[in-house]
């Protein structure tokens, strides 16, 4: 029999590999300038620190970290988390535990594990993030996108959706979303809690964006207003540490928790012991916030140069404009295809991401998402004004 037909499980019928993941095959053209990808500036990545780090952590507890460990964590890490992560994002201790995670990938994968039989609704922002959406469709579940503005989700509209989808979960990126970057407002946090706890639905609050803020007040999380355990909070080091060493964590009440624990020890029996160690150090050396205010500046001048820039371009309609996380959502003239028009705008060296990708209903083909952490302002001007060549020219 031929290997062209294997039969692959059903939940692969109409999942196709992240359109992100795709682009980033052609970015390797040398002189690329990219604002598709959504990583960290190099600059921001504490290579020397966490060399140093690495070493001192195998030298004191080496013998542990190279061994199999517990899948609800290594005891250093999951201590400097309850002493970091509680007070910083408002997550009551008492009565919450918290999971150590590889990346907040996993995270939302553990939670689906956990919650999601195949056809379940899972509402959502629209757009919203695609590699979220991605797992959820590995899952089976049916998206169903609320109404979403420059302050989040219409959470009218979400109660409107809770009624008639009776869903299993709600997923919201609150602070400077992907892909909009916009920010979910103070009454629509509450709001959310509460109709969590009225309706009976888990919300997953994915936040890691949370500390990047360029300007404006700093929001408290969802979940530091869930008083019954409906709200999850996903965390990540990834944007603020290092998303190569794959860590972040999930706090939930612990009957919720012990599910994704049973969820994990099947997925990857726990996260690298090595990496745990590593930002359990850098947490409690006190090492975390000062790395974080040092990269904002940096991050706010990528995002301004790129917001003046689009203030110039003709060929753009529409665009958001966060406080703070690293990206802008943009809208062309209506009839414009951001996906047609993406293999011009590569030619001329330089490459977004289309928004149709982020929207569960996909549409919206005039729009696209712009990342601003990977190039220079020199080249965020120099890429900006490539693409409005392109788009004019269309
Ligand atoms: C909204 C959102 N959630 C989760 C992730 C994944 O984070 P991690 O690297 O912790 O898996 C990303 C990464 O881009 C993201 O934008």
């Amino acid at each position: 029999m031929n290997v062209k037909d294997i039969r692959f499980a059903e939940r692969f019928d109409g999942v196709t590999g992240s359109a992100i993941r795709e682009i980033f095959k052609l970015l390797a053209k040398p002189g690329m300038i990219s604002f598709a990808g959504g990583n960290p500036s190099e600059a921001a990545l504490p290579d020397e620190d966490m060399a140093q780090i690495a070493a001192e952590v195998l030298k004191k507890d080496g013998k542990r970290i190279l061994q199999y460990g517990a899948t609800e964590g290594y005891p250093p890490f999951l201590e400097a988390l309850r002493g970091y992560a509680g007070p910083h994002f408002g997550i009551d201790m008492s009565a919450n535990g918290v999971l150590p995670t590889t990346g907040s990938t996993q995270g939302m994968q553990l939670l689906l594990s956990a919650l999601i039989n195949p056809g379940d609704t899972i509402l959502v922002e629209d757009p919203t993030f695609l590699g979220n959406m991605q797992s959820m469709r590995l899952f089976r579940a049916k998206l169903v996108p609320v109404n979403s503005d420059g302050e989040g989700m219409d959470t009218d509209d979400l109660e409107r959706k809770i009624r008639a989808y009776h869903p299993r979960m709600i997923y919201t990126i609150p602070t400077f979303q992907n892909p909009t970057g916009c920010t979910l407002g103070l009454e629509r946090r509450k709001r959310i809690a509460a109709l969590a706890e009225e309706y009976g639905v888990v919300v997953a609050e994915d936040d890691p964006y949370h500390d990047l803020r360029y300007a404006g007040q700093e929001l408290p999380t969802i979940k530091s207003f869930d008083k019954a355990g409906w709200v999850v909070f996903l965390g990540s080091f990834s944007k603020v540490i290092s998303p190569g060493m794959r860590v972040g964590f999930l706090a939930a009440e612990p009957g919720l928790l012990r599910k994704c624990v049973i969820a994990k020890q099947a997925s990857d029996l726990h996260t690298a012991l090595l990496t745990q160690a590593m930002c359990a150090e850098y947490i409690t050396r006190g090492l975390l916030d000062p790395h974080i205010q040092s990269i904002l500046g940096g991050y706010a001048e990528q995002m301004n140069t790129m917001l003046d820039e689009l203030s110039r371009m003709k060929t753009v309609r529409s665009y958001t404009k966060p406080e703070g996380g690293l990206f802008i959502f943009a809208s062309l003239d209506e009839g414009l295809n951001a996906t047609q028009l993406l293999p011009r705008a590569v030619e001329k060296n330089v490459a977004y991401v289309p928004g149709t990708h982020f929207y569960p209903d996909g549409g919206h083909e005039n729009t696209f998402r712009l990342n601003f952490s990977k190039a220079s302002p020199e080249e965020i001007r120099r890429g900006m004004r490539l693409l409005d060549e392109t788009f004019a020219q269309a």
